[in-house]
């Protein structure tokens, strides 16, 4: 198609550029409360309300196997890679909300969480898409969608051959005990790193009170086992980590990432009037978390057998070679081999 031609989604669309904002420079920073380096502090300025960029999709690209909801990457019309997590996914809407109130909020909080955005999604883009499984999921999510800055390069955490600090650990065991992240176990991490820092993904199966609302209080007053974390084994600090992060939660805060949750997400929730009253739902459990939760962490041993500490491939002994029939001369030959790579 040459020049002049039907333009794209992206050329139709296309948001105005996005001013660079203390939610952007969050990410570079140890705490959300430190001095930015443009326009001032945090405290002076406030957080932006708005901080959820919508981009389209314009291209699929491939999903991500390893996750049970069926990720896949996007290009957008921001020229933007994204991990795309679908409305049409099993999981359901409120893994999205999730996603975004735990994400935001951890960023806030001076944590390493790729940039949100929302990404509306033709489903027409994937009709090349050879997948029956994929198909199915993009005609399922036509609309809006939650993408996740993807961060190229990136490998998944591995307890067993990167260190983590005593105030690192402490930070995000805290954070997840707050969320109450089920998600973080050495099962699974949901760790990222990334140019050697650690990246966290993956908040969707956070917040259990909000599949119950009328329990949500009682739920949220409930303790949290850290005992399967994969940080718990780094010494996390959880008491300075409250110290720091806690006075930080303020209802202000909380209503901010409330409000980064598109309307389309909250509508027709059972029991609420609209979109701003369940809004408000997801700030009490949390700021009520908040100031307590530190001391309801239980950090004993590991309910389950760890993994070995090292892949079989390498810690296994391989069986002994059968020995080759006499004048068998290729067998004896690749017995040799065998047995030199062996020394
Ligand atoms: N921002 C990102 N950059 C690079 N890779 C990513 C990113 N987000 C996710 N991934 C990769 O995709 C995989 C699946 O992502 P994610 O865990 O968010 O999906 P999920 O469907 O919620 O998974 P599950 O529930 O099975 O843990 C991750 O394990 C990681 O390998
Ligand atoms: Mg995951």
């Amino acid at each position: 198609m040459g020049e002049g031609a039907r333009p794209c989604a992206a050329a139709r669309t296309r948001p105005a550029p996005v001013p660079l904002t203390p939610g952007y420079y969050a990410h570079f920073l140890p705490l959300a409360s430190e001095t930015l380096s443009v326009e001032g502090t945090v405290e002076e300025i406030g957080w932006p309300g708005k901080v959820l960029e919508e981009v389209v999709a314009t291209r699929y690209v491939t999903p991500l196997r390893e996750g049970g909801s069926l990720p896949g990457i996007v290009e957008a019309d921001d020229l933007g890679t994204y991990v795309m997590k679908f409305t049409g996914a099993g999981q359901g809407r409120k893994t999205l909300v999730a996603e975004i109130i735990c994400g935001e909020l951890g960023r806030r909080l001076g944590l390493r969480v790729p940039e949100l955005v929302t990404i509306e999604l033709d489903p027409v883009i994937g009709l090349a898409e050879p997948d029956q499984e994929v198909q199915e999921l993009l005609k399922a999510s036509g609309g809006l969608n939650l993408g996740m800055d993807y961060l190229p390069g990136s490998f998944g955490f591995d307890p067993l051959a990167y260190e983590v600090g005593a105030a690192e650990a402490g930070r995000i065991v805290w954070f997840d005990a707050l969320i109450n992240n089920v998600d973080r176990s050495w099962r699974n991490p949901n760790l990222l790193v990334w140019h050697g820092d650690l990246w966290l993904i993956d908040h969707g199966a956070t917040m259990i009170w909000h599949h119950n609302w009328p329990g949500a209080q009682a739920s949220a007053a409930k303790p949290y086992n850290a005992s399967d974390h994969v940080l718990a084994p780094f010494g996390p600090d959880i008491a300075a980590a409250a110290a720091e992060l806690a006075p930080l939660v303020t209802e202000e805060l909380l209503t901010e990432v409330a409000a980064d949750v598109p309307d389309v997400w909250l509508a027709g929730e059972p029991g609420f009037e609209s979109a701003d009253e369940v809004r408000r739902a997801y700030v009490a459990p949390l700021l009520a978390r908040a100031a307590t939760i530190h001391e309801r962490i239980t950090l004993d041993a590991p309910t389950a057998t760890r993994p070995s500490q090292a892949p079989g491939w390498l810690t296994e002994r391989l069986p002994p070679r059968p020995k080759p029939a006499a004048g068998d001369d290729r067998a004896e030959a690749a017995a040799r081999t065998g047995e030199e790579a062996g020394r």
